[in-house]
């Protein structure tokens, strides 16, 4: 059994957590998952963090924390799909007040690629890889030599003169009620615009719609190779207890 730190990932209507193995880069136990709170403020999200850890794993265990936003040094830079109170607020600083224990705070696709590139449909691969998450928004995380570079913020690549995220995210694939075909044709559009830009080796292709990825995927195109996600809805909770690890390396 190896060392155990607990992960919460921060989605727009749910929170989750779990308990993470992170020398197997596996979940111990189920997730729990508690609505997000409105509003989501910083204050009112912390309370969450607090409650969970106190209800799943005991004492000073570290805590990795997955939220929709550009973070630097614990600090907040924005935030997609949470209180905007929180932009400019020192996070690891509140948290670790309130949990009384060391608080790691990071992007939820950066946390998600890095729970897939080191344990997941990344793993023995030491190319460049992008990893991409389809769901409300894209979220993006680039690793190099399965070293990541955080805060890549790609979803928001201007496609056809908007944000890419608003062409070809999986919700507004819903939203539009766009089949396959018609998306793949937009995902397709913004992979070639990736591919010019960046040249990776490989995409992992991850958020809910993942599971689906034999439907679509023989319909895209990319000189890189695709694969799907491994961990579905479980990589920000494993990823963000794995960069908790890594903090106190
Ligand atoms: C945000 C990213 C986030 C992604 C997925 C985007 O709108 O800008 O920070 O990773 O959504 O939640």
């Amino acid at each position: 059994m190896g060392r155990e730190l607990l992960g919460i990932d921060v989605g727009g209507s749910s929170v989750k957590a779990g308990r993470v193995d992170i020398d197997a880069g596996r979940l111990l136990g189920g997730l729990d998952s508690v609505p997000t709170p409105s509003p989501s403020t910083p204050a009112a999200l912390t309370a969450v963090f607090r409650d969970l850890a106190a209800a799943t794993v005991p004492g000073t265990t570290p805590v990795g924390v997955a939220l929709p936003s550009v973070i630097k040094r614990g600090t907040v830079l924005t935030a997609a799909n949470i209180d905007a109170g929180w932009i400019g607020t020192d996070a690891r600083a509140l948290a670790e007040r309130e949990l009384r224990r060391p608080v790691v705070f990071l992007n939820d696709a950066d946390a998600a690629g890095v729970a897939e590139v080191r344990w997941g449909a990344g793993r023995d691969f030491s190319g460049t890889i992008v990893m991409l998450t389809f769901g409300t928004g894209i979220g993006s995380a680039l690793f190099n030599g399965g070293r990541l570079w955080p805060n890549s913020e790609f979803g928001h690549m201007e496609l056809k003169g908007v944000d890419a995220e608003l062409r070809a995210s999986a919700r507004v694939r819903t939203a539009e009620k766009l089949d396959f075909p018609a998306w793949a044709e937009r995902v397709n559009e913004y992979l070639a615009a990736m591919d010019k830009l960046f040249w990776p080796d490989m995409y992992i292709l991850g958020g809910a719609i993942s599971e689906r990825f034999a439907e679509f995927a023989p319909l895209l195109r990319s000189q890189a190779a695709l694969r799907p996600a491994q961990f579905g809805n479980h990589a920000g909770v494993i990823g963000a207890a794995l960069a908790a690890g890594d903090a106190q390396a």
